[in-house]
């Protein structure tokens, strides 16, 4: 080992092969205290696996050695969340259940699972998006602001919200199937696997028990062979509580939507007045920014994900990766959503390749009275 460098090993392998490479490493003096391993997701598929792998890598690395990448972390826009939070006077007065209606997080994929079908098959969107990707988002807008922008501190408030999500009712999920549609294979077929009961798609309703959020609603969703490739996470406001503009129709919702992928950027709608003569006509209007647009050519080159983390890795800055207890919570919380299904025995809802889902999803919402928004690019 050359001294002074920092020598950082990456473990893209199956999860099983983890603890071996771990201890040799070990054993053949390879590594030393400023040694980094990464691990990459699944890690682990439940919170017994997820313990069991925890404790094999901490018999010969220190948590600050160990790096669990979640690749959404790396994202700009993922990042970016905590800048318009925190960076920002305007939102965070009103980011809580007196005036956040609800908020929807739609993380939808057009590509189906071919050539990956054993490997998803095991796994269903609550393992491969939810417990990982969808939760980190979800604690990014959900979680009080820290004291700090240190790794710690970003963590510890990520894993309150964690902590504070309730069980999912059997009522509030929505799981689908991708159907074939003439051209393409369906699921079954896809994961080679005819009596799968594994989704490419779900829906959700969850919601956090804390002062801040008490009462609003955080509608999750994602899906394989959807209409459009769109991540997004759209807060809608409550309506104002009182209208003076009698003659021209209620105000509506302000709403904030944040485009992680593509065309990343964020949109407010607002209210105002309608030009011309005639009265006080009110008509909502975005205020539209695309990063790429804002920012010329600097917000136009967004680095990949993997590069941003790998750069963390070297510096030894693990804000964006996951914490040992993180992950084991995310699972604590999956695992009775997994098991509940498992033991019902019943079929995912049936959606066309290329539609927004399910129309049990639609009915989610609807339930609510309020909406998804279109899944578009
Ligand atoms: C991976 C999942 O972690 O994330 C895949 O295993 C999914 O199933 C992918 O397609 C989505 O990542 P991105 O960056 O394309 O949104």
């Amino acid at each position: 080992m050359r001294k002074g460098a920092v020598h950082a090993f990456y473990f893209s392998v199956a999860p099983s092969l983890f603890g071996d490479i771990a201890e040799r490493l070990h054993g053949h003096g390879i590594t030393d205290s400023q040694s980094r391993i990464v691990v990459e997701k699944p890690f682990g598929r439940d919170l017994e696996s997820a313990r069991a792998l925890n404790t094999m890598l901490a018999q010969h690395f220190q948590e600050q050695q160990i790096y669990r990448i979640d690749h959404y972390l790396g994202k700009e826009t993922v990042q970016n969340l905590m800048a318009v939070r925190f960076a920002n006077i305007l939102f965070e007065p009103l980011w809580n259940a007196q005036f956040i209606d609800h908020v929807q997080i739609t993380v939808a994929e057009t590509v189906g699972v071919a050539g990956r079908g054993s490997y998803y098959d095991k796994s269903g969107a609550i393992r491969d998006m939810v417990q990982n990707h969808m939760m980190q988002l979800l604690c990014l807008i959900a979680m009080e602001p820290p004291y700090h922008f240190d790794p710690n501190a970003v963590r510890d408030e990520k894993l309150k919200v964690i902590r504070a999500l309730e069980p999912v009712e059997d009522s509030d999920i929505v799981r689908g199937q991708y159907q074939p549609d003439g051209k393409e294979p369906g699921y079954l077929e896809d994961a080679e696997n005819p009596d799968s009961r594994t989704e490419s798609y779900v829906a959700m309703k969850v919601r956090i028990s804390n002062w801040r959020w008490q009462g609003t609603p955080f509608y999750l969703r994602t899906g394989k062979k959807l209409r459009a490739r769109t991540s997004e996470i759209a807060i809608t406001f409550k309506e104002p509580p009182h209208s003076i503009f009698d003659d021209t129709g209620a105000p509506r919702a302000n709403e904030l939507v944040i485009r992680l992928q593509p065309n990343e950027g964020m949109n407010l709608k607002v209210m105002i007045k309608e030009p011309g003569p005639g009265g006080m006509r009110l008509v909502q209007v975005p205020l539209d920014m695309s990063f790429a647009d804002a920012l010329g050519s600097e917000g136009a080159d967004i680095p990949d994900a993997y590069e941003r983390l790998i750069m963390d890795v070297i510096r030894g800055n693990q804000t964006l990766f996951m914490r040992g207890d993180e992950v084991e919570a995310a699972w604590a919380w999956t695992d009775p959503i997994i098991s509940a299904w498992e033991d019902a025995k019943r079929r995912p809802e049936p959606y066309d390749a290329g539609s927004s889902g399910p129309e049990e999803a639609l009915r989610l919402m609807h339930r609510d009275n309020r909406r998804w928004r279109e899944i578009r690019a």
